[in-house]
């Protein structure tokens, strides 16, 4: 199933592209979805879990992603189907593997840019001042459930803002995609970056200058917020669950185990490094989510709420923190507005630089295997993709988006890596594929890691799939814990997501028919 690769588009320098994966890894997980796990898996505990798991899953990932990626792009194929079809092309089966590689950036990706328009929302919002006199959880909790259209209140009366910033956050995703690789996605990081960096240090540092606005309690503070971060209780090392919760994040922050990583290294050039180039972006990824990740939120919210107050806020909920805790904290800010702005723009360019990564696999998908200008793959996408946000939009109160997260943003990611992890060091071979990682390399992997991706990564990964399996399969498969008006939804979601993946499976049979016919048709 070799044929000539056609001309592919390019990255066009090396900056782009780090600056581009770095763009996917960086994003809401950073700022938002760290946070809130650190404080509720026991503080500085979470960090040893969280870092074992970087070391032997998420750089070992990052690496084999990196490599497979421009492997396959040199066969003409930016997606897993092809890409796991070179390297085993005895098997007939290991294509329709590859599809979660396509269909788990698509379901992030519908509910991820829903929730990215969010975040420009509050942008305007902050500016506007619109939320600027809310003094406690529950008015601005309220404002937020307004927004979203879960209740109606003196703030919103339905769903048509949310609306309005989901058009435009899904029509700036829909033309950077449009745009190709150099003129939409490397164009776009390259001034996103920058600009994220920048935000974030200017929360990082007003935050760390804060001082005691409580005077009945001078211990909240940054030396006591930062302790209250870091401080480990190591009694949360003996559940599994932390375990699990450490590395799920390292994958979703690092975007590793999803398929765009595949996809944006398939751009790279045969003697491009993937070494160096990929613990870059890990390492980039690494700082903007420890110190500045770590730095922001729950330090605020410890100096203006305390320990207790902010510990319930970080278990009750990712978007609490973020929607609601934060701007309360800006609120009582000097600059309030501009603050406000800071931190909600951050999380949009933290969003954008993902969601369009999430994108690319489906729209290099249509272009590879079904030979469509990048153009036209980019409407057909966006057309579907559209369609396919509006349950995320319409039925965030019944749980489709947990629901969507869940299998996508999850389960699909830890999957995905163990098939990808096995192909790598156990069929294509632990000699071939380490020649192939080092090929054009500007640095050398240290020898351990040889052991490390052929045994232990595929251990500890079906550790965590076999653990899984066996806590909650079965609590999951029954909608245990759903409540009984919402079966219906997350029934029709799963659905959704079979008819989405046998639609990608079929997709994936007609490509590699019609290939085969044009290749009889040559010969
Ligand atoms: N890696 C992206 C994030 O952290 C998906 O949000």
């Amino acid at each position: 199933m070799s044929q000539t690769p056609k001309e592919r588009q390019r990255w066009s320098s090396r900056l782009g592209i780090i600056m581009a994966v770095a763009g996917s890894a960086i994003g809401l997980g950073n700022f938002l979805r760290f946070p809130a796990k650190v404080a509720a898996n026991g503080g500085g505990a979470f960090m040893i879990p969280y870092l074992v798991s970087l070391l032997l899953l998420g750089i070992p990932l990052m690496w084999i992603e990196w490599t497979l990626g421009r492997y396959g792009g040199g066969f003409g194929h930016g997606t897993a189907p092809g890409i796991f079809h070179n390297i085993w092309r005895k098997n007939r089966f290991i294509k329709y593997f590859g599809v979660i590689g396509i269909f788990g950036p698509l379901v992030i990706f519908i509910y991820y840019t829903y929730i990215e328009s969010w975040t420009l929302a509050y942008s305007f919002f902050a500016l506007l001042g619109k939320y600027h006199n809310l003094m406690d959880q529950s008015s601005m909790k309220s404002f937020l459930s307004g927004f979203q259209g879960l209740e109606q209140n003196q703030f919103f009366n339905g769903l048509g803002w949310a609306y309005f910033f989901f058009l435009i956050t899904f029509s700036i995703n829909g033309l950077v995609i449009y745009h190709g690789i150099k003129g939409g996605i490397e164009r776009c990081c390259q001034w996103a970056m920058p600009a994220l960096f920048l935000c974030a240090i200017i929360l990082f540092a007003r935050v760390l200058t804060l001082g005691a606005p409580n005077p009945t309690h001078p211990e909240w503070n940054v030396n006591g917020g930062l302790g209250f971060v870091w401080n480990p209780d190591f009694t949360a090392l003996k559940s599994a669950k932390v375990w699990l919760e450490a590395a799920g994040q390292i994958f979703f922050t690092l975007s590793v185990g999803i398929g765009v990583i595949l996809t944006y290294a398939s751009y790279l050039r045969k003697n491009d490094d993937v070494v160096l180039s990929g613990t870059t972006a890990a390492a980039a990824n690494e700082f903007a989510e420890v110190i500045l990740g770590g730095s922001i939120i729950l330090p605020a919210a410890f100096i203006f709420f305390g320990p207790t107050e902010t510990q319930v806020i970080a278990q009750s909920g990712t978007f609490n923190l973020g929607f609601v805790t934060m701007p309360l904290v800006i609120n009582q800010m000097p600059l309030s507005p501009l603050m406000g702005f800071c931190w909600f723009f951050l999380l949009f360019l933290a969003g954008i630089t993902s969601s369009i990564s999430l994108a690319q696999p489906a729209v290099a998908f249509l272009e590879d295997e079904f030979n469509l200008t990048r153009r036209k793959a980019a409407l057909i996408f966006t057309g579907v993709a559209f369609i396919l946000c509006q349950p995320a939009i319409f039925f965030l109160k019944n749980g489709v988006v947990d629901e969507l997260d869940f299998w996508g943003g999850t389960f699909c990611l830890v999957l995905f890596a163990t098939i990808e992890v096995i192909l790598f060091s156990w069929v294509f071979g632990m000699d071939k594929a380490w020649a192939e990682v080092h090929h054009g390399a500007d640095m050398k992997i240290p020898e351990i890691y040889k052991f490390i991706i052929k045994y232990v990564t595929p251990l500890f990964l079906l550790t965590i799939l076999g653990a899984w399996f066996y806590q909650d399969w079965i609590k999951i498969i029954w909608m245990e814990n759903v409540v009984p008006q919402n079966k219906v939804y997350i029934l029709a979601t799963r659905f959704g997501l079979l008819l989405v993946f046998i639609i990608l499976a079929i997709m994936v049979k007609l490509a590699w028919k019609r290939r085969y016919k044009d290749e009889r048709a040559q010969s």
